[in-house]
């Protein structure tokens, strides 16, 4: 009997060894160690052996079971620390994938941002005029927000009601205006850049005013710029946005930060649509952005981009844009790229 215990141990442990994985390793367990297994039928016979061997046959079948048991363990650790250092080649996913043919469609897929997509329309159309985009803080200081904008300190746009204070004295910029001061301040002209960006006013919501919103602001700084560029570009760029047939007037207006300043209509649905605020760089401007009025001159202009999703896409509320809804978002999903 004690011969027979230490055979079955050997075989047990060798069979041990011999596994492969985890799934091999239970089947090894359950054949020597479970409650039909071979070490366990040894134990249901000791009732039947001479007393004097019942205790040394008890002992042995123990120990074997002990030891089977510690080697299963070790193995099962041994081949997940293997598994574990496979990982890279086992587990691998290809990112490059394309996703499976409909699930776009489904709705199970994402899908481009309706604001997003347009953001994208209109920086392709800037980039092939020569202009590069460029990016601003979301938390401004009052002197590129306001002061180097030349906005007064009285300017109704300092106004608690509109402008979003942290209380360090800083604030969330009300408009992309600052990325023009910023941009001066770090290059040289000629300049031809654009800011698509978030922009934050302390709004009453309601359908047509949001708290968080989104402008697109260009300017263009060289020698003799004039009006007559402002408007070849901004006409270019309605045409490509809008459509080849849209007509644009401009009005004599007042911001600040351009003189002449003026606002541009754009012909919709039969009437004319106020869309964009522009002008010329005020000399001001010019020279808290380290550039000599004498020499150089810009012109720029800032127009909202939620409103013309708006009126692409016909919706009616815009506080839907920013809702992170995805019943709002899923009517969009043809506008998705490829
Ligand atoms: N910053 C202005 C606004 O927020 C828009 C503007 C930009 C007007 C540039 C003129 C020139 O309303």
């Amino acid at each position: 009997m004690l011969d027979q215990l230490q055979a079955l141990q050997a075989t047990a442990l060798d069979e041990v060894r011999a596994a492969v994985d985890v799934a091999a390793l239970d089947v090894v367990q359950s054949a020597f160690l479970g409650k039909k297994g071979q070490v366990q039928q040894v134990l249901r016979t000791i009732g039947k052996l001479d007393p004097k061997e019942r205790g040394p046959v008890g002992r042995a079948a123990n120990e074997a079971k002990q030891a089977i048991e510690a080697a299963l363990e070790a193995r099962k650790a041994e081949l997940l620390a293997a598994a574990d250092a496979n990982l890279a080649e086992t587990e691998w996913v290809d990112a490059t994938l394309p996703p499976p043919a409909g699930s776009r469609a489904s709705g199970r897929g994402g899908s481009i941002h309706p604001i997003t997509a347009l953001v994208r329309d209109m920086e392709d159309v800037f980039l092939s005029m020569g202009f590069e985009t460029l990016d601003g803080p979301w938390v401004e200081d009052d002197h590129h927000n306001f002061g180097a904008l030349n906005i007064p300190p009285d300017h109704p746009a300092r106004d608690m009601q509109d402008t979003y204070w942290l209380t360090d004295g800083n604030l969330l910029r009300t408009h992309t205006s600052p990325v023009q001061v910023r941009a001066m301040e770090t290059r040289k002209p000629p300049i031809r850049a654009v800011c698509l960006g978030r922009i934050f006013r302390n709004e009453e919501l309601d359908a047509t005013h949001e708290n968080t919103f989104h402008q697109c602001e260009g300017f263009f700084v060289d020698r003799d710029v004039s009006v007559g560029h402002m408007i070849y570009v901004l006409e270019s760029l309605l045409h490509e946005i809008i459509g080849p047939d849209v007509k644009v007037r401009l009005r004599p207006s007042y911001f600040p930060f351009v003189e002449p300043g003026f606002e541009m209509d754009v012909t919709f649905r039969g009437d004319w649509m106020e869309l964009l605020g522009c002008g010329m760089v005020h000399p001001y401007v010019l020279e808290a952005g380290g550039i000599d009025p004498n020499e150089y001159s810009g012109f720029a202009f800032g127009m909202g981009i939620d409103r013309l999703v708006m009126v692409r896409h016909g919706v009616e509320d815009i506080r839907h844009l920013m809702s992170g809804d995805l019943r709002f978002m899923s009517q969009f999903t043809g506008g998705l790229e490829g």
